[in-house]
């Protein structure tokens, strides 16, 4: 019985070190991205202080923000997520604003290039998991990008409410890179 509880273990721990050693991301390169996109998100005018009258209360899950406590899985499935939600964003409808669509385009193809970059690693590790549905990081960022998205429809995908969601988004770029930092580790 204790033999093979053992066995069991040691054939976990073995699954789990080949998973790791294969997440062979590249990191700079996508940190690198995680500039391009800032500098394209940041050339998408309008200023949250003219919108102040406009509030939207979503925040992003906690853990997000604390990647040290995520398994490094997760860190990967979360990273994937992150980019798939954002370019899942700006493809809605932005006419009412007065951003330049080749930019939004570059952003884009940005955020394709690299939610495909991660995903044979993401169908991997769904794989050997099995358990993309319930990965509760994954569920409460799709909670978290319903409720911008949501904000975005009631508000008519107005000028002002972009610019807050778009203000957001910067913000998020700043978690996925300590994010993506963590991959080393
Ligand atoms: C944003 O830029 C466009 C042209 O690029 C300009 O027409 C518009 O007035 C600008 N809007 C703001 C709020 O600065
Ligand atoms: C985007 O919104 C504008 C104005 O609100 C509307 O005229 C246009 O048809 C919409 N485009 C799409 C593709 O829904
Ligand atoms: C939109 O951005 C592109 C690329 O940066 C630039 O070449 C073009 O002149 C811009 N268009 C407007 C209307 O500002």
């Amino acid at each position: 019985m204790a033999n093979r509880y053992i066995f069991q273990i040691a054939l976990l721990l073995c699954i789990t070190t080949a998973l790791a050693e294969s997440y062979t991301l590249d990191q700079s390169q996508q940190k690198s991205s995680i500039l391009v996109c800032q500098d394209l998100l940041n050339q998408l005018n309008g200023s949250a202080t003219d919108c102040l009258k406009q509030r939207m209360n979503s925040k992003i899950p906690e853990e997000i923000k604390n990647p040290q406590l995520l398994q490094k899985e997760d860190l990967v499935l979360v990273t994937y997520e992150l980019f798939q939600q954002i370019f899942g964003i700006f493809s809605r409808n932005f006419s009412r604003t007065s951003w330049n669509e080749t930019i939004v385009e570059k952003l884009l193809m940005e955020l394709y290039q690299q939610k495909n970059q991660l995903k044979t690693t993401v169908e991997e590790i769904i794989k050997e998991t099995n358990d993309i549905w319930g990965n509760k990081h994954i569920l409460n960022l799709k909670k978290y990008y319903f409720s911008l998205m949501r904000y975005l429809k009631a508000n008519k995908y107005s000028s002002c409410a972009w610019i807050i969601i778009k203000t957001e988004i910067i913000r998020n770029f700043v978690y996925l890179d300590k994010l993506i930092s963590y991959f080393s580790n």
